[in-house]
C-alpha cells in the first residue's frame, strides 16, 4: 500500500537523518570558489555568439599536480527557447541565458570544486564552466536578422572547445564533458562531436546530468512536450547539427533532440546521472501546467505528499517508463549510469549531494565516487536506486 501516509513518513526520514549527518569529515561544505568570467571575442567574426551576438564565455579554474593534464568541461543548463518572443526574452531578462553582457561570476561547487575533500576525483583538473546563451543547448545555427536574434548554439560550441584546445585541452590525458539539464542534453548531443575535436591519445568521455529529457505522454494522453521540442530544433535550425546516425533514420528528424533516440548511437563513452523522478519531467513533461491543469495536480507535482493514491502511480509509471528509456547495455561502449529517485534537477554541483550527505549514496558510492572511478577505468557501471517511490529533498536543499 502506497498512500500520502506513506509519503509524510519518508520525508520525516530524509530531514532527520540530514539533521544528524555529521559535518566534520574536514573540510566545510559551504565552501565554493568564486570563478571569473573569460570572454572568446575571437569566436564572433566566426558567426559564434550568444542571441543577443554578444561573444560566448566561459569560467575557467586551471588544474594543478597531477590533474594539470586532465580537463572537465561543465555545459550550462536554463532551458530552451520555442519562439522569437521567447528568445527575444532571454536577451533581455534571463541573466546571462541569451547575452554574455549579462553573465556575473559563478560560484564552483560539486563536479566543479578545487578541494580534494569536495571533489575527490576533479578537484585538480581544469575546470571549466561554460556559459548557455543560444537556447536551444548548443545546437542552432541560423540568423534572424529581422529580429536581431543569433542561433548559433552550435557554433558557439565549436568556438568554446577550439579556444580550450589552444589553452592546453589539445595536450589532454583526459578530458570529459558534461552539463546539468539543457547544459546535460547539449553534452549527449555533442558528445561525439567532442571526442572528434580532440587528439586520438586523449582518453574521451562524456557525461550528462539531469538531461535524459524522456519522449512520453503527458498525462492528457497527448505529446505535448515534444511539441515544444520540435519547435525549439525548427526555430533554431538545429537539425543538420544533431547526430547524423539518428537524424538519418528518424522520423521526424526533430526526434532527435530526444537523449533516448541518440544515445543508441553515440559511440564515446557515456555516463548518466538523473533521477527517475527528475522534479522539472514530472513538472513539464508529465504533468504541464495547461489545459487547466487540474488543482489536484498542480498540488501534487508542487507537493508529492499531498499525491492521490491513483498519482503516485502515475508518477511510479513515469519512472519506470523511464528505466525503459535507459540505453539498454551498459556494458557495449563502457557506459555508465547512477540513477536516484530524488525529487530534483541537476544533482553534480550540489555539494550535499556529489560528495558529502552518506544520505544520497547508492551501492555504498557517491555520486562523485560512481562518476569518478567510472572515469577512470574502462568498464561499465550501473547503478539504479530500486526504491519505487519518490523521495523529497530536504528542505534546505530545495
Ligand atoms: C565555510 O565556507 C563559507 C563560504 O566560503 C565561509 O563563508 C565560511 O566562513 C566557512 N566556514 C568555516 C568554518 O570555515
Ligand atoms: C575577478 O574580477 C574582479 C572584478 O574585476 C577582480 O577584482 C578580481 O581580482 C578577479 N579575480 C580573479 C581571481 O582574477
Ligand atoms: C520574459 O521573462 C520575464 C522574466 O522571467 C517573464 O516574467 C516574462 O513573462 C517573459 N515574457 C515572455 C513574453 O516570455
Ligand atoms: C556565491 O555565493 C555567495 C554566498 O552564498 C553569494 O552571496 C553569491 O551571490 C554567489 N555568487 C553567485 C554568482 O552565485
Ligand atoms: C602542448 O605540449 C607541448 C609540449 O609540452 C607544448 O609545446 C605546447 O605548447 C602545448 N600546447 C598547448 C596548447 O598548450
Ligand atoms: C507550491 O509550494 C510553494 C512552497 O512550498 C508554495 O509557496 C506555493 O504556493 C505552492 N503552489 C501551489 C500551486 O500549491
Ligand atoms: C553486454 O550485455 C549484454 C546483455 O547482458 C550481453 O548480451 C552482451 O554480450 C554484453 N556485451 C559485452 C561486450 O560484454
Amino acid at each position: 500500500m502506497v498512500g500520502a501516509r506513506m509519503y509524510g513518513s519518508l520525508y520525516v526520514l530524509v530531514s532527520v537523518l540530514i539533521l544528524l549527518t555529521p559535518v566534520s569529515l574536514g573540510a566545510n561544505v559551504s565552501y565554493f570558489k568564486t570563478v571569473n568570467l573569460t570572454y572568446v571575442p575571437s569566436a564572433v567574426k566566426f558567426g559564434a555568439v550568444c542571441l543577443d551576438g554578444s561573444p560566448p564565455a566561459y569560467h575557467i579554474d586551471r588544474g594543478v599536480g597531477d590533474g594539470a593534464h586532465n580537463w572537465l568541461v561543465f555545459l550550462e543548463g536554463g532551458g530552451w527557447c520555442d519562439t522569437t518572443e521567447d528568445c527575444v526574452n532571454r536577451t533581455t531578462y534571463l541573466s546571462g541565458l541569451g547575452s554574455s553582457k549579462k553573465m556575473q561570476p559563478v560560484n564552483f561547487t560539486g563536479v566543479l570544486a578545487d578541494k580534494q575533500q569536495l571533489n575527490p576525483y576533479f578537484y585538480n583538473w581544469h575546470r571549466v564552466f561554460v556559459r548557455y546563451c543560444d537556447g536551444a543547448s548548443f545546437t542552432g545555427n541560423r540568423v534572424d536578422p529581422a529580429n536581431k536574434l543569433h542561433y548559433k548554439g552550435a557554433k558557439v560550441f565549436s568556438a568554446v572547445v577550439k579556444d580550450l584546445l589552444g589553452k592546453g585541452m589539445s595536450n589532454a590525458t583526459n578530458a570529459l564533458i558534461s552539463g546539468c539539464s539543457a547544459g546535460g542534453l547539449s553534452a549527449i548531443l555533442n558528445c561525439d562531436k567532442f571526442r572528434s575535436f580532440l587528439p586520438t591519445h586523449t582518453n574521451v568521455k562524456c557525461a550528462s546530468d539531469a538531461g535524459y529529457f524522456l519522449h512520453v505522454k503527458d498525462i492528457f494522453g497527448e505529446y505535448n512536450f515534444a511539441n515544444y521540442y520540435d519547435r525549439i530544433v525548427k526555430l533554431h535550425g538545429s537539425t543538420q547539427n544533431l547526430p547524423k546516425a539518428c537524424t538519418s533514420k528518424m522520423k521526424p528528424k526533430t526526434l532527435c533532440f530526444y537523449p533516448q533516440y541518440v544515445v543508441p548511437h553515440v559511440k564515446t563513452p557515456l555516463f548518466l546521472i538523473c533521477s527517475a523522478y527528475d522534479s522539472y519531467q514530472i513538472q513539464y513533461i508529465l504533468a504541464p501546467s495547461i489545459h487547466h491543469l487540474p488543482r489536484s495536480w498542480e498540488r501534487c507535482k508542487n507537493d508529492t505528499t499531498r499525491c492521490s493514491h491513483d498519482q503516485i502511480e502515475i508518477l511510479k509509471g513515469f519512472r519506470l517508463e523511464f528505466l525503459r528509456a535507459l540505453p539498454k547495455s551498459v556494458n557495449g561502449s563502457f557506459r555508465g549510469m547512477f540513477i536516484n529517485s530524488w525529487l530534483t534537477h541537476c544533482q553534480s554541483q550540489l555539494q550535499l549531494i556529489w560528495d558529502w550527505d552518506p544520505v544520497f549514496k547508492l551501492q555504498d558510492k557517491t555520486m562523485a565516487e560512481a562518476l569518478g572511478s567510472w572515469t577512470k577505468s574502462g568498464s561499465s557501471l550501473k547503478i539504479i536506486d530500486d526504491n519505487d517511490l519518490p523521495k523529497i529533498m530536504p528542505r534546505n536543499l530545495l
